[in-house]
């Protein structure tokens, strides 16, 4: 029987990077400890943040939740339903059960009372998961914004930013290796973007939500099968499991070189003509996307 490094007792879990066995007390500490160290290391919350969570019903989102309420944060939560036959149903009802348990108000954005549809509904020429992603962006920020918050908090990990940093590369999306990163700072009608989970892995987040008894949505959207990131994911994890450590030092890297790709002039925004939001043309991607001659008011009344 593996024991605990710090305490002797029976261990819960085996780390590999940094390769340590803890008891479950320990785990919960160092997982709560790297959280909080991200958080400020990338100054995410000042003491006086109005902070939103959006919640998808994975255990991702759920741990950040729980990490910030046990760390003494306060916040709300945000739950956008998709429209997706059986998957936002179930996704719905299972963030409710979650806020009852971590106790934060929760607010449903539904996709399908805003702009008539859900995602992939229709065809429309275009990979569900893009204009799903872009979607959920648009609706996060927009919902902060309109309703006062200073920042988003999402369960982005790990396992997540280095399969997306994969792709990037492969791709030369200098763009967005210029923008990545665990922490986006608020700008003009855009609410800051943190995620404190960025140094935990999959393997982490999953044990630390054991420990909570709740409620999680197991089943996979129906459109991520066959989705690149899951194929990177699926590399980066087989070279993790010959050499420890890499994923870590590939995000930490990636961010000390991220001046490589940062733009030297300012991209101009202008205001969205149907919805006032930031776009770089005449009418933002969400609005041209989902055809609207009137932009979604999202504040809470
Ligand atoms: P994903 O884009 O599905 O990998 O999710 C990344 C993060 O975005 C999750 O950990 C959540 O914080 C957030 N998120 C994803 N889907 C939703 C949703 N339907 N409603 C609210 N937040 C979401
Ligand atoms: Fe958006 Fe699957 S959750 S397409
Ligand atoms: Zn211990
Ligand atoms: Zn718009």
């Amino acid at each position: 029987m593996r024991r605990c490094k710090f305490c002797g007792k029976e261990s819960y879990i085996m780390l590999r990077s940094p390769r340590m066995a803890l008891c479950e007390e320990h785990f919960v500490r160092y997982f709560e400890r790297k959280v909080e160290r991200v958080i400020k290391r990338h100054k995410m919350f000042p003491e006086s943040a109005k902070i939103l969570i959006a919640l998808s019903g994975g255990k991702d989102a759920i741990a950040a939740a729980i990490a910030l309420k046990n760390l003494g944060y306060e916040y709300e939560c945000l739950h956008i339903n998709l429209g997706i036959p059986g998957y936002s149903e179930e996704s719905e009802e299972v963030v409710k059960k979650q806020c009852e348990i971590v106790g934060g108000k929760l607010h449903v954005v539904r996709l399908k009372e805003l702009v008539g549809e859900g995602i992939g509904e229709r065809k429309r020429g275009r990979q569900p998961c893009s204009y799903c992603g872009m979607t959920k962006r648009y609706l996060m920020n927009k919902f902060a914004v309109d309703n006062g918050f200073d920042v988003v908090v999402t369960g982005h990990n790990l396992d997540d930013e280095t399969a997306f940093l994969l792709g990037n590369l492969i791709h030369w999306n200098v763009d967005y290796l210029g923008r990545q990163g665990p922490y986006l700072p608020k700008g003009l009608k855009l609410a800051a973007r943190a995620k404190p989970l960025y140094e935990l892995t999959n393997y982490e987040i999953r044990k630390y939500v054991d420990l909570f008894n709740v409620p999680v949505v197991e089943s996979k959207c129906p459109f991520s099968r066959g989705a690149k990131s899951i194929l990177y994911a699926k590399v980066l994890d087989e070279i993790e499991s010959e050499s420890p450590g890499t994923k870590i030092n590939f995000v930490k890297g990636c961010l000390k070189n991220r001046n490589l790709f940062e733009r030297d002039e300012e991209i101009e925004l202008k205001e969205c003509r149907v919805c006032g939001m930031p776009t770089v043309g005449d009418v933002c991607s969400f609005c041209r996307f989902w055809n609207l001659g009137e932009g979604v008011d999202l504040r809470v009344r």
